[in-house]
This record gives C-alpha cells, structure tokens and sequence, in this order.
C-alpha cells in the first residue's frame, strides 16, 4: 500500500490509464478539427468525436445526438439555467430548485435574481431529501424549470429523479439534473425519468479534467435555450468553440468503462463505504452520518466528529487525502453551507469529513484509514474538556456557561 491514500473522489478522480491511452493519438496523429469538412483529418477527428458522444448517450438511454459538448459541468448547468432563463423569459421567470445544490447552479441563480427572476428553494429534511409535495405545490403557471441535482456531492444524497421527472412532465415544466456526481455511477435514464436537461463530467469518473456535456432533448419536448457562449456556432448552436477532440474521446472511453463495470463497481463501493462505518463506529462513540444512510451514492461517505474539530482531524492523518465540511478561508471558517441546511449544528459540521471512494480503493486502504482516523479523534478528544465532561456524565446541553 502506497502513502498518501487518495480518499476525495467526490472532487475528482484520477484519469483510468485505459482512458490515457485511447486518447493518446488524438493529440499527435488524428489531430484534426473536427469542424474541418474538406479532408481526412477533420473527418477522422469528428467520427472519434461521434463515437464519443454515442458512448455517453447510450450511458442514459438516449443517442449522441442530444449530447452538447461543454468545458466541464460547471458550464454544463450555467448552460441549462442561464439559457433555458433567458429563452423562456416571456413565458415566465420561476424556477424551483434546493439549497444544497453545488455553486455551478446556486450562483446562476444568485445572478438571475438580481435580473428580476424568482428561485424557490425547496426546504430538505435531516438527510438532505426535498419533499415532492412541497416541489409540486411549488409549480405556478409562470415556473419554467425545475433543477434538482442527481447526487449531492458532499453528503451523497440521491434525489428521487423518476418521481420528480413524472410531477414535472404532468405539470409541463422542464426538468433539468445535475448528474456531475450520479452520471456513469448508478443507473440514468431521461426517458424513464423524463429528464430534459442533465449536466455531466468527465474528471468525476476517470476521465479528463476539462470537458463535460450537457443532454439537452431534442423531442417530447424539444427543449429550446439561449446561448451563452457565441462564435461558429457549434453544437447545434448551443455551445460555440472548437471541439476539445482528445477531451471528448478520453470522457467516451470513460463512459465506456462506467457501463461496463457500473454495477459491479457500486457494489464494491457500498461493501468499501460499509466497512469504513462499521469500523469507526465500533471503535469510536458520537460519530454521526451525514446524508441519507441508503438512498445515497455508492462512493460517499460524510461524518461528523462530535468533539473534534475537522481541521485538526485532518492534519491529524496527514497522510490520507479527504475534505473536510467547513471551507477554511484567512478571513472565516465558515461551516459547509449544504450541512447547514441539513440542520447540522456549527460544531458537527465543522467536524465533518467527507471520505469519497474510487475504481483504486483497496480493503487495506480503507482498514488503514480506519484505525488512523479512529486513533486521531481519540487523541483529539484527550485534549477536549467538553469531551471529557460528557464521559462524566454532564449534559453539556444543561451547563449554565459563566458568560451567559
Ligand atoms: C454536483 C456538482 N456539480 C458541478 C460540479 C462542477 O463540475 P466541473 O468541475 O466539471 O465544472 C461539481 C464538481 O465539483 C459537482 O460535484
């Protein structure tokens, strides 16, 4: 076993070598633009691009001919939000979404509101779950689309897309996803889930850092959007600029390996996420999940720590890479903003650590990490006073603090 442990793959993950390798001539030999009309070169270049697109389509059961090539899903959902807004701005400005959506999506809202547009943000419950009543008594006449992500990236819930995608088909709204997390790792289908819009990336599933897509459909209905980038016209006009050839081929071998090994690869995760768990719940008391204890992704696991400080817990097993829930800036410590619409309180938030799991995972990996993350918060709590007085008994909940 090899130090460090790399243990965030919900930030991203390493390139497969199968993926390395299939891009390889791409970048010296089939270099071509794909737009290129008038000779080998160009042709060679957009059947690559071709297959490439029909691989991630297939992964969601639909063709290449609704995949839009974007720079990854950031722009992917900026994309959908911003040009589904601006397309639709005479029928209405409503869109309903959740708190705990990623930046890439809470942002283009932040900035659409500031254009005269109202978001409603669905209340989630304790596990990060919306409630589809409370999302159809949402739907008004003037609500244009409806975006709830996939899988949440910090504390892995899963939405429940099929019964969103049939109260948003019943109610004639568009219905996008932000699949950065959930694409190639459990089972998507847009037409089973009536999903129009979904956003994906190729560096969250052994791809390249860089490129992504969006499937925008193309009947039953036929989403129409504004773009937001202008040039030459590409990708059906949506998404302008020269196709990234080697990017696109590298995320269609990614997506070819997904299918393969989906099934077999999240069942592996669960086992590897199960025995982390158990391990560090057997060893240690007041540990809490964060997330849905099942509806959630295969690759994820959130804790929190109660009586120790994240940070310090991460700089306690230096030598596993992990992300902590509280985002350390020199002017604050502000606890992560997803668990805190949880309801998580400051303290168990800032003690959050995010293990993301990964196709390198090993069982020895995962042992190694439990007994340095369970011997750390022991030595930590050695430290803590309040720990301490909750093994005397005291319900810190009852002190009465001096300065209060
Ligand atoms: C849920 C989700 N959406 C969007 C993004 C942004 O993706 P990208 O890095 O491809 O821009 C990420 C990655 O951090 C993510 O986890």
């Amino acid at each position: 076993m090899e130090l460090p442990i790399y243990l965030d793959y919900n930030a991203t993950t390493p390139t497969d070598p199968r993926v390395v390798e299939a891009m390889l001539p791409y970048f010296t030999e089939i270099y071509g633009n794909a737009a290129s009309r008038n000779h080998s070169f160009g042709w060679n270049a957009e059947k690559a691009v071709s297959s490439a697109r029909d691989m991630l389509g297939s992964l969601i059961g639909t063709s290449g001919k609704e995949i839009v090539f974007t720079s990854g899903a950031t722009e992917s959902n900026n994309i959908a939000i911003l040009g589904v807004a601006e397309f639709h701005r005479d029928k209405g400005r409503h869109i309903i979404s959740s708190p705990i959506e990623h930046k890439a999506v809470i942002d283009p809202y932040h900035y659409l509101e500031q254009q005269g547009y109202d978001v409603t943000f669905l209340d989630v419950n304790q596990h990060g779950c919306i409630s589809l009543e409370q999302l159809e008594q949402a739907i008004r006449p003037d609500t244009i689309l409806v975006s709830l992500m996939g899988g949440n990236n910090e504390i892995g819930t899963v939405n429940p897309l099929e019964e969103i995608g049939r109260i948003t088909r019943k109610h004639g709204v568009l219905f996008h996803t932000d699949a950065t997390q959930a694409y190639g790792k459990i089972p998507l289908d847009v037409e089973r889930m009536n999903i129009d819009l979904l956003s994906m990336s190729a560096h969250k599933m052994y791809g390249p850092k860089g490129i992504g897509a969006l499937y925008v459909r193309r009947k039953k209905p036929r989403v129409r959007l504004s773009p937001i980038v202008f040039g030459g016209g590409h990708e059906r006009g949506m998404r302008s600029g020269t196709l990234n050839v080697t990017g696109i081929v590298g995320f269609g071998k990614a997506a070819e390996l997904c299918a393969e090994e989906m099934a077999s690869e999240a069942e592996r995760l669960i086992g590897l996420r199960q025995r982390l768990y158990e391990k560090l719940t057997v060893e240690l008391d007041y540990v809490f999940l964060n997330g849905h204890p099942t509806d959630r992704l295969p690759n994820n696991l959130n804790l929190s720590f109660g009586y120790v400080e994240g940070e310090s817990l991460i700089m306690g097993i230096g030598d596993i890479a992990v992300s902590s829930g509280s985002a350390c800036t020199s002017a604050s410590l502000e606890p992560s903003y997803v668990l805190r619409s949880l309801g998580v309180g400051d303290d168990l938030a800032h003690s959050s650590i995010r293990f993301g799991f990964g196709r390198f995972t090993t069982v020895e990996e995962i042992d190694y990490t439990a007994e340095q993350v369970s011997s750390a918060v022991k030595r930590l709590r050695e430290m803590s006073p309040l720990y301490e007085m909750v093994l005397e008994g005291i319900d810190l909940s009852t002190v009465q603090w001096a300065s209060h």
